[in-house]
């Protein structure tokens, strides 16, 4: 049993692509901390089992969330997270959809503070061009929002920044692969 849990959803393949990328990254820095999930109705529950949590959502369909994220969203209320802590990834299209970029980020991560988890992973909203999001809170995201169609360059190193946030908001220092 490992101390992370990764529950992702996809619709057409980039939020898995990038939670590889987030694995692999993560074993860099602290090996063999991260199980991932593809989100379903049979596993969702096993979100309870882990002390931390990171969800990938992109957002779909003009500010709604992923497919199975979606289909999901009321089991959602069945869950307890107290005293978890959760970090959001986000997927979305900053100039194809400014109005609702990254919207899934603020509706996901909503819900599941509703249900007791302590959302952790926040990040900076400059640098990126859009006019809305649900996903913004206080000028920031609550969580990491990528763009795999405009800035997918960009995107190890916001993954590679966001996993030394976490090592330190989740408290995982003890985890740390010794430097040579
Ligand atoms: C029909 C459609 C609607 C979309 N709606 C939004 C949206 O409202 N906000 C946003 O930020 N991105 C939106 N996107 C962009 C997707 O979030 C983006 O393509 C994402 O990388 C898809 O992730 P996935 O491959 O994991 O499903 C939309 C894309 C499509 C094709």
């Amino acid at each position: 049993m490992t101390p992370i849990g990764l529950f992702y959803g996809t619709n057409t393949g980039f939020t898995m692509l990038v939670a590889e990328l987030i694995v692999k990254e993560f074993n860099e820095v602290a090996p063999n901390l991260v199980t991932v999930y593809e989100v379903d109705r049979e596993n969702l529950k096993q979100m309870q089992a882990y002390d931390y949590l990171i969800v990938g959502c992109p957002t779909w369909n003009v500010g709604q969330l992923q497919d199975d994220w979606d289909a999901l969203y009321t089991q959602i209320d069945d869950l307890d997270l107290t005293g978890k802590k959760l970090a959001m990834f986000g997927l979305g299209d900053q100039y194809g959809y400014p109005d609702n970029y990254c919207d899934a980020i603020g509706i996901l991560g909503e819900k599941f503070a509703e249900r007791g988890a302590e959302l952790v992973g926040f990040t900076p909203a400059e640098g990126y061009e859009f006019s809305h999001s649900l996903g913004v809170k206080d000028g920031q995201f609550m969580g990491l929002a990528l763009d795999e169609e405009n800035e997918s360059e960009k995107t190890p190193e916001r993954v590679v920044n966001w996993i030394w946030q976490l090592v330190e908001e989740f408290d995982l220092v003890e985890y740390l692969e010794p430097v040579v």
